[in-house]
């Protein structure tokens, strides 16, 4: 069953996704060379605690941090360590946070410094497929509507999608349905419409689509330990364009969670 959101509980994914993009919003402004991966979880555990939240990562099937990060050929659910970021790497950050009882979701890649220039292009096709999937997300259009978007978008550029691991639904608990594949699949292919949020959120490999997973039980890689990236929004879907409920509105220094 896909959760239809009334006024007042969009109204409670707006508080949540707007605490969820300042707190991105912050953690990757830390992202630099010498920072440890876990110094960034603490920034962002800090921060959450002061906007009245929670991670709904922590805890979840057993997860142990506030916030994912993965480095490089990591995809995602890296999980945060000593490991120091260097100048040269792109990293990948997937935040989220429950707020009055609902969940925001979202993730950018940011690069430090100046990385390989089809590492750049890959960053940019990613959140650009991110947006076309968004442009999709119309009332009345299907899930593989966005799905498609993305697909195209990513393989036009020479780009591969990871099949493993999907977009959803979101709201009080971070997984609902429906799921969003970020390529055309064979599964439920349900009608958007006006009140569903969605977590959209491609990862994409530079080089094939492949994952294995790490004997952590965690973090994902790409099998052939080319790059990775992964950008994700919380949208809600309206009789227009769909609305972006975690672009960033203010700064995290300035706001608090009602
Ligand atoms: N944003 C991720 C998702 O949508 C977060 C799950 S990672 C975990 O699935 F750490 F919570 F498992
Ligand atoms: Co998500």
């Amino acid at each position: 069953m896909i959760v239809i959101k009334t006024a007042e509980e969009i109204e409670r994914m707006r508080v949540a996704c707007n605490a969820a993009a300042q707190v991105l919003s912050a953690v990757a402004h830390e992202v630099q060379p010498g920072r440890t991966t876990v110094e960034l979880n603490n920034v962002a555990a800090g921060l959450i605690e002061k906007l009245g939240g929670k991670s709904p990562f922590l805890g979840y099937k057993g997860y142990p941090g506030h916030i994912c990060v993965s480095v490089n050929e990591e995809v995602v659910h890296g999980i945060p360590s000593q490991r120091r970021v260097q100048y040269g790497d792109i990293v990948s950050l997937d935040v989220g946070i429950v707020v009055n009882g609902f969940v925001g979701d979202n993730a950018t890649t940011v690069a430090v410094g100046v990385v390989e220039g089809r590492t750049q292009r890959l960053l940019q096709v990613t959140e650009q497929a991110l947006h076309a999937g968004i442009a999709a997300a119309r009332a009345g259009n299907r899930v593989s509507d966005i799905s498609r978007a993305v697909q195209t978008m990513v393989e036009a550029n020479g780009f591969s999608v990871v099949r493993e691991f999907v977009g959803h639904g979101v709201g009080r608990k971070m997984h609902e349905e429906p799921q969003i594949p970020n390529y055309v699949s064979s599964g439920p292919d349900p009608k958007l419409k006006p009140g569903m949020t969605l977590a959209i959120e491609p990862m994409i490999n530079a080089g094939a689509s492949d994952v294995v997973m790490l004997s952590d039980g965690w973090t994902v890689v790409s099998a052939d330990g080319a790059p990775s990236a992964h950008f994700e929004h919380t949208v809600l879907v309206t009789d227009g364009d769909a609305e972006i409920l975690t672009w960033l509105k203010k700064s995290p220094y300035e706001s608090k969670a009602r």
